[in-house]
């Protein structure tokens, strides 16, 4: 069965005592989680080590929500995948619509960073989505391929663990997620795409959806045959709301 995967993204929030209450709340209240479930949470950097340490032993993997493209050396103000890695990361999102938009990230160095986090032994997320004007003028399919050979021209496909994440602009902090039509759709393209590059790869490749999951449409959303779990923003700062949204994933249909 193929795994499928929650993945919390905390953002630019959080401090040590509600950090520690969050992930102890959630801890405490995931059902044992079914061997095809998994379970993230991506915190600010300087509260990876907490939480590495808060979840050692559990099912809950941690994640950083960026990372340098390079292993080491004179870039002040970057963390490396290794630093990740060596904290008990196991995870980085790479390529966030929240880092293009506003820390002007590219597509190169997306796949730069991806392949950087491969390096060092991190699952990469890399994110792909289009914004509500390249939607609307009917450019979603060209942008999705771009990115998406952006960060697969750096990458090689049959040896690496890599969860792909479809995250609509638009659908990101507005509480409006896309529909579940949309959703099936644009993983059905990504798969298909990288179907073209490496067929069984793309077959056995997580595409989780992100962008205003909650526990009221965790579950059509999850239904749908080519979403293999979520990326949650605001919902994942919520330990109720998180814990309904996995109560979801693992009600829904397993993924063959
Ligand atoms: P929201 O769930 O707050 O829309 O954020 C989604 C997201 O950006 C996850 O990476």
């Amino acid at each position: 069965m193929k795994k499928r995967w929650l993945i919390g993204n905390w953002k630019m929030h959080g401090d040590l005592e509600s950090n520690k209450a969050l992930v102890e709340t959630i801890r405490g209240a995931l059902p044992k989680p079914e061997d095809d479930i998994a379970v993230a949470v991506c915190p600010a950097f300087p509260y990876l080590f907490q939480l590495a340490e808060l979840t050692q032993g559990t099912e809950i993997g941690v994640g950083a929500q960026n990372v340098s493209d390079h292993l080491q050396g004179a870039y002040t103000g970057e963390t490396s995948p290794l630093m990740v890695r060596e904290l008990g990361g196991r995870f980085a999102i790479i390529g966030h619509s929240e880092r293009r938009q506003y820390q002007g990230e590219n597509d190169g160095l997306m796949g730069r960073k991806a392949l950087a986090a491969i390096d060092a032994g991190l699952i990469p997320v890399i994110c792909v989505g289009e914004t509500a004007e390249e939607r609307d003028s009917g450019r979603t399919h060209e942008v999705l391929a771009r990115q998406l050979d952006a960060a697969f021209g750096y990458i090689r496909t049959a040896h690496d663990e890599i969860i792909l994440a479809y995250e609509p602009r638009w659908a990101i902090g507005t509480g409006i997620a896309a529909t579940p039509e949309i959703i099936q759709g644009e993983h059905e393209f990504l798969r298909q795409r990288i179907a073209i590059r490496d067929r069984e790869f793309a077959a056995r490749l997580p595409i989780v959806y992100g962008g205003s999951v909650k526990a009221s449409n965790a579950a059509s959303i999850f239904a749908m045959p080519d979403v293999d779990g979520g990326l949650i923003g605001s919902a994942a700062l919520n330990a109720q709301e998180f814990i309904a949204i996995y109560r979801e994933l693992a009600a829904s249909q397993p993924k063959p």
